[in-house]
């Protein structure tokens, strides 16, 4: 006689099989042997027709951070008069970006409805450790595992008690056993069960575990003439809690520093139609102005034309030509760092043309060209507004370093960022780009050769180095 393991069925089929027994109330192998008899006897239903959901069931989301990049929250809401207040928390975390999933627990839907929760969550709320629909897959696993943090609002004396002994009776404290996330807890009851000695060691255990509380605050007690410690944090304090564990507060080097920065080709008008330009996206300059924004300088960002969208919190301005360029780079001085990452048509035509260029008996137009200013040797060379560090760069296509040394005599800067832009490099235009740093060190020229990177890496390797120097010399 044949035997039949159910590990090796396929996902669907043993996906089916849980939820069927789950609902049914038997184990695996005894719904196993209620199908074959329900086949034998011409009863049997398919698959989809009797779990509608499963044949549309998606596959379990493999990350916390939701579909926006935003961070997720499994937001457990206790059993306790404060319980009302984590409908608000709901909404503050909310309003911070953060996606929230309710669990309740049975005393917590004495206070609230999960209708409310799931209403103001805009998700599904969990309330049973045995709910079949949920837990086919393990679901309380899945509410552990799938967020960024774990919030607890309001925790009572009951749960944390269960959370310090390891319990695991109900969805709440299963989740909160199985996590392997960080837990924030906001603790709230009445001020003698927070002073009772019980719940004195749980909070000690808790937080010898690595589990964070926001509150209990002081103040009045639900119960007439009672105040004390005990009252839970205000949503807005457990909101902002949580955002600061989730988004913890970046270092900010370059705090107070202004950082002027050009990206971007340039386009010289040859006509009302036609222009001069070349290959430059702009990435790797607004990915410098990005970092240094968030590194917290005050950056301002001249582009030429590109197709990209403005950094968050940095002024951009938007130039066509080396001259419009330059211009607005000398309008923004005085700066603590100047970046010249723009790749800037170095001519451009003696006389622009009023109207459309015509095809001539006489053959093709002369065009002649008159070089352009050079913004980098021109800031470099300034006397009074002279940025303290001004950093160029050097896109070359053969003999690099030697290239890049040379343009240190020429230009007058404090650093060169040289890249090889040769198509085969695919650097213009592209997402990666390696580069050298050339330094002035005295007389010599020190080289810093940086692996492959991303053009964000880049940018966060040169910050990193500007916000060292720069911080060294203020
Ligand atoms: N640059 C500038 N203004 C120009 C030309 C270049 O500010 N008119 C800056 C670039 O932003 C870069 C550096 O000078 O920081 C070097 O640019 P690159 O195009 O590599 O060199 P060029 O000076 O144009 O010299 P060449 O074309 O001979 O390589």
């Amino acid at each position: 006689m044949a035997s039949l393991t159910i590990r090796k069925l396929d996902d669907t089929l043993k996906a089916y099989l849980r939820l069927r027994s789950a609902k049914n109330g038997r184990s695996v192998e005894e719904e196993v042997r209620v199908i074959l008899r329900e086949l034998s006897e011409g009863r049997a239903e398919p698959v989809e027709a009797s779990v509608p959901a499963l044949a549309a069931a998606p596959a379990p989301a493999p990350r916390a951070t939701g579909a926006a990049g935003e961070p997720r929250i499994t937001l457990i809401i206790g059993g306790g008069i404060a319980a009302y207040k984590a409908l608000d928390l709901i909404r503050r975390l909310k309003e911070r970006r953060i996606q929230v999933r309710c669990v309740l627990t049975k005393a917590a839907q004495q206070f609230v409805t999960p209708l409310a929760a799931s209403a103001l969550s805009h998700e599904r709320v969990y309330s049973d450790l045995f709910d079949a629909e949920s837990e086919f897959d393990a679901g309380h696993i899945r509410l552990a595992r799938e967020c960024d943090l774990i919030v607890v609002a309001p925790a009572t004396a009951d749960l944390m008690a269960k959370m310090a002994q390891g319990h695991a009776d109900d969805l709440a404290s299963a989740i909160l056993l199985a996590a392997n996330r960080p837990i924030l807890l906001a603790p709230a009851m009445n001020p003698l069960m927070w002073n009772n000695p019980a719940t004195r060691r749980n909070v000690l255990q808790l937080r010898r575990d690595g589990i964070h509380t926001v509150g209990p605050n002081a103040g009045e007690m639900a119960e007439a003439g009672e105040a004390g410690v005990g009252r839970m944090a205000e949503p807005t304090e457990i909101a902002a809690a949580a955002d600061h564990m989730l988004r913890p507060p970046q270092p900010r080097p370059l705090a107070g520093k202004r950082v002027l920065i050009t990206a971007g080709p340039t386009h010289e008008a040859i006509d009302p139609v036609r222009y001069i330009a070349n290959r430059s996206s702009g990435k790797q300059g607004f990915a410098i102005a990005a970092a240094a924004r968030a590194a917290g300088a005050d950056v301002v960002l001249v582009t030429g034309p590109v197709e990209l969208h403005d950094p968050p919190g940095v002024s951009v301005m938007r130039v066509e030509s080396a001259r419009d360029m330059l211009h607005r780079v000398e309008a923004a001085l005085p700066a603590d760092v100047a970046i010249f990452a723009a790749a800037v048509a170095d001519w451009r035509v003696a006389t622009e043309g009023t109207q459309k260029l015509k095809k001539t008996a006489a053959g093709m137009p002369p065009l002649q060209l008159v070089e352009n200013p050079d913004i980098l040797a021109t800031i470099s060379k300034l006397k009074d507004k002279r940025p303290p560090l001004v950093i160029g760069f050097a896109a070359e296509t053969e003999h690099l370093i030697e290239n890049a040394k040379a343009k240190f005599a020429r230009k007058g800067c404090d650093w060169i960022v040289a890249n090889d832009v040769s198509p085969a490099t695919g650097v213009m235009g592209g997402d990666r780009n390696t580069v050298h740093l050339l330094a002035r060190d005295g007389k010599e020229v020190t080289v810093d050769s940086w692996p492959v990177m991303t053009k964000e890496e880049v940018a966060a390797a040169l910050v990193s180095r500007i916000a060292r120097t720069v911080g060294a010399t203020s």
